[in-house]
């Protein structure tokens, strides 16, 4: 085996892998900690010791829970890349541009290994940084970056290799579903929920990455090219998040039989590839259902292996590290896959389908002025557009007899479709939210299975 990790088996060769991080918080931190503490584990594991010899940040003095004694600090982590004392570089930084992206490109183009945790890069650059790869004959691998310590990479990539996915996808952010776990329990409005939460240190203090499901979707476009075998365009991804959910969704959801969590799917269809994050109602009883507080969940689906779900922590240091950690030892010991699980010759990224293809059954919840007729008005629109009923909830006091009361309270009411094209329910809403009786946007959310 070489000391740089290209290939061939460890046998009796204990030349150590030496290893360059670069971002030294919560992951490139953890990933020390984890490499010391765990030091004969993983010798044993990776049929060699793999050591840090080089580390990058950008504040030398910060105290960051591990010693740095004895290791080359670069001030500028894109030294790292030519280094001749690393045989592997780990980019822990962060961000889809910027110094991430060149140390990344620059060590592969300088036929270095490359481990890292970042979403953000892998989903938006991750078919050229693959054909870098390849061209160098190096790995480039990045378990950490979906799920954190699930391993959700090796699990869809190499456990299911020999199935014909049909569905992949999941609880892809923990933030998320820490927020709209507590809301349910608590009846609390998202916002109050969302201050507790960065106070608490779940969310960050620009939480947009994650309340607008950017996050989840880096994860969800990953997870697809794995399952498909290309990667999907990441712009093509459909990706609503989760601050227009009201703690009423919740309450009905439940009545209904049903909890709200922010899912990503993916889904190969006849003509195409879905890939959108959305809060979904899924049914209480689905395992995913079951999912709660900051732990995620990754599902697949084909038609050997049927249905499977893992459940973990998505985040946090000794998770992530874990994961990091378990790309070393299969470089360590010459395990290598292709990027997206087959060779990326000739693969091109696939567009995701739009929203107007989807086919889905449809939560609505409008805001209606408690008088005669509204449920009519509604239903005729719904009907107009093939739409069809399911189920109906109306709470509030009774309707008033007299349709010219115009200051007539108003109440929800909630609907439930058959399976139906969003592009009728798009142009149906549209109409809905026109009716008289109608105030501020109807809600609506996609039903799933679980
Ligand atoms: N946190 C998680 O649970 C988790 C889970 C899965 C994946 N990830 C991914 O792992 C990566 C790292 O996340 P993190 O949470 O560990 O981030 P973090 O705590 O913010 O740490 C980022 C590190 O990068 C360093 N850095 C920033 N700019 C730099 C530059 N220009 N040159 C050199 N170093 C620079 C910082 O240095 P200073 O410390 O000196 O400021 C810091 O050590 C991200 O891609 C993230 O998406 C994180």
């Amino acid at each position: 085996m070489s000391a740089d990790g290209k290939g061939g088996q460890a046998g009796g060769d204990i030349t150590p892998l030496r290893i360059g991080v670069a971002g030294l918080g919560t992951v490139g931190a953890g990933l020390v900690k984890l490499l010391r503490a765990n030091e004969s584990i993983v010798a044993d594991r990776a049929g060699r010791p793999i050591v840090v010899t080089a580390v990058a940040a950008r504040d030398r003095t910060r105290d960051r829970g591990i010693d740095l004694a004895g290791l080359t600090w670069h001030d500028d982590a894109l030294a790292l890349a030519h280094d001749p004392d690393i045989d592997v570089v780990v980019e822990l930084i962060g961000g889809a541009e910027g110094i991430a992206r060149r140390l990344v490109t620059a060590a592969l183009q300088a036929g270095r290994p490359v481990v890292t945790a970042n979403k953000a890069l892998v989903a938006i650059h991750g078919a050229e940084l693959a054909a870098l790869a390849e061209r160098a004959g190096v790995p480039l691998t990045f378990e950490a970056a979906v799920a954190g310590g699930i391993p959700a990479i090796k699990a869809v990539r190499e456990g299911l290799a020999a199935d014909r996915l049909v569905r992949v996808g999941g609880i892809l952010n923990g933030t998320c579903n820490y927020i709209m776990t507590a809301m349910r329990e608590s009846g609390r409005a998202f916002a109050d929920v969302l201050a507790e939460a960065q106070a608490l240190g779940y969310a960050e203090a620009d939480p947009s990455t994650d309340v607008d499901g950017i996050d989840a979707a880096h994860k969800l476009a990953i997870l697809a090219g794995l399952a498909f075998g290309r990667p999907v365009a990441f712009s093509s991804v459909h990706v609503e998040g989760i601050r227009a959910i009201d703690a009423l969704d919740l309450t009905f959801a439940r009545e209904l039989g049903y909890r709200i969590k922010l899912l990503g799917l993916a889904r190969r269809r006849e003509d195409g590839i879905e890939a959108r994050v959305h809060p979904c109602l899924v049914p209480e009883r689905a395992p995913i259902a079951q999912v709660d507080g900051v732990f995620n969940a990754v599902v697949a689906e084909g038609a050997f292996v049927g249905r499977l779900m893992l459940e973990g922590r998505g985040a946090g240091e000794g998770p992530t590290a874990t994961a990091v950690a378990a790309d070393l030892i299969d470089i360590a010991r010459g395990n290598a896959v292709p990027v997206w699980g087959r060779s990326t010759d000739g693969l091109t990224q696939v567009e995701a389908l739009p929203r107007t293809a989807f086919n889905e059954e449809y939560y609505l919840r409008l805001n209606v002025h408690d008088r005669p007729g509204v449920i009519a008005d509604v239903t005729a629109v719904l009907r107009d557009y093939g739409v069809s009923l399911r189920s109906m909830l109306q709470h509030g006091r009774a309707a008033s007899d007299d349709p010219t009361v115009a200051d007539a309270p108003s109440v929800p009411l909630v609907l439930v479709t058959h399976r139906t094209r969003e592009s009728a329910m798009i142009e149906a809403l549209a109409r809905i939210a026109a009716l008289p009786a109608v105030i501020g946007d109807p809600a609506m959310i996609r039903i799933e299975a679980g």
